[in-house]
């Protein structure tokens, strides 16, 4: 306990020092996430990640997440340091969208609009239009169909039909997936809701067509926070990544939040719905990360420039 607590005031200590602000992600674990609200750094999903470390005075970032994340930092703020736990850190949706293979499947479509998840490198989105996360997904296509536009859209493919299905776009879809949303299985999801009659639905969309159907609520992280403070129900299951409940039970301190079953559930698995990549950010790394100013995010700057202008639309359209 001691050793946590003296690791705790170092690390706030260098973050001072160093002029850093640490701009962490909901599955990270709860220690860093609480760390972050403590220190005016912030917690939040994807988009809103993106516009703290854009706006935020520091000059180094350390972005606690998966490396899409620090990359999309370093992208926004080419003058930041930006620094993460660790550089391991990957996305099946990431390394499901080889930036060749993308780039060829865009030059066979070249009537197509590309919209790229910003789940994906700063080669990938340099080759696209327009940049989104889960939470302006939706409106930035119903926007784009409006004006007659049809959508190549990468890499999520759970993601992609759910959009289509919402604004009836013309899209064309890449097919990779979430390790972790992926596992979310319907007929488990259905005998849990039996057991829990009361019980609303939470599914994050990058989950299968068949979870999303039941869902009481879909969207973001951010998103599905604010709808278990919003909705009647006096629980949630929750089909997204467990690290939320952190902030869901903030949110929501009167309510239950239960995890929704996945492949891989067993009454003895306890974080089942977790993602191995976020799960590696630790105190531990962070506080090394500091110490030596490894794991610095460095982005090649025509790629960077390229990124830049399909990231930038993403926050001009969310404005
Ligand atoms: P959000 O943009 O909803 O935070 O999602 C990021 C992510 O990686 C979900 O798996
Ligand atoms: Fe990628 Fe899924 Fe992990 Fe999110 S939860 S970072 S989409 S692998």
């Amino acid at each position: 306990k001691a050793e946590r607590e003296e690791m705790l005031a170092r690390i706030k200590q260098l973050l001072l020092q160093e002029d850093a602000a640490l701009v962490a992600h909901y599955y990270v674990h709860e220690d860093l996430q609480r760390l972050a609200e403590e220190t005016g750094g912030c917690v939040s999903d994807s988009l809103d990640m993106a516009r703290f470390g854009k706006e935020h005075s520091a000059s180094t970032l350390v972005v606690a997440g998966v490396r899409f994340m620090g990359e999309t930092a370093k992208i926004l703020s080419p003058e930041k340091r930006v620094l993460m736990p660790t550089l391991e850190a990957e996305c099946s949706l990431d390394l499901g969208c080889p930036a060749d293979e993308f780039a060829a499947f865009c030059d066979a479509h070249p009537d197509y609009t590309v919209v790229v998840y910003a789940n994906t490198s700063a080669a990938v989105k340099a080759r696209a239009d327009y940049v989104v996360t889960s939470s302006i997904a939706v409106d930035l296509i119903e926007h784009l169909h409006r004006r007659g536009e049809k959508v190549l859209w990468a890499p999520d493919r759970h993601l992609g039909a759910y959009i289509r299905k919402k604004t009836g776009a013309d899209m064309l879809l890449w097919d990779a997936s979430c390790i972790v949303h992926d596992e979310f299985r319907t007929q488990a999801l259905l005998d849990l809701k039996q057991q829990h009659p009361e019980a609303g639905i939470l599914v994050h969309p990058e989950s299968p067509a068949s979870v999303i159907d039941l869902a009481d609520a879909v969207g973001s992280t951010s998103q599905l926070i604010k709808a278990a403070a919003s909705l009647p129900h006096p629980k949630f299951i929750v089909a997204t990544d467990s690290g939320i409940f952190y902030k869901m039970r903030q949110a929501a301190p009167e309510k239950r939040f239960i995890e929704a079953p996945t492949g891989g559930h067993s009454a003895t698995c306890r974080s089942c719905a977790h993602c191995p990549w976020m799960a590696m950010n630790s105190l531990h790394n962070l506080l090394q990360t500091l110490e030596s100013g490894a794991n610095e995010i460095h982005v090649e700057e025509s790629l960077r420039l390229g990124a830049l202008k399909s990231t930038q639309r993403m926050l001009d359209f969310a404005r």
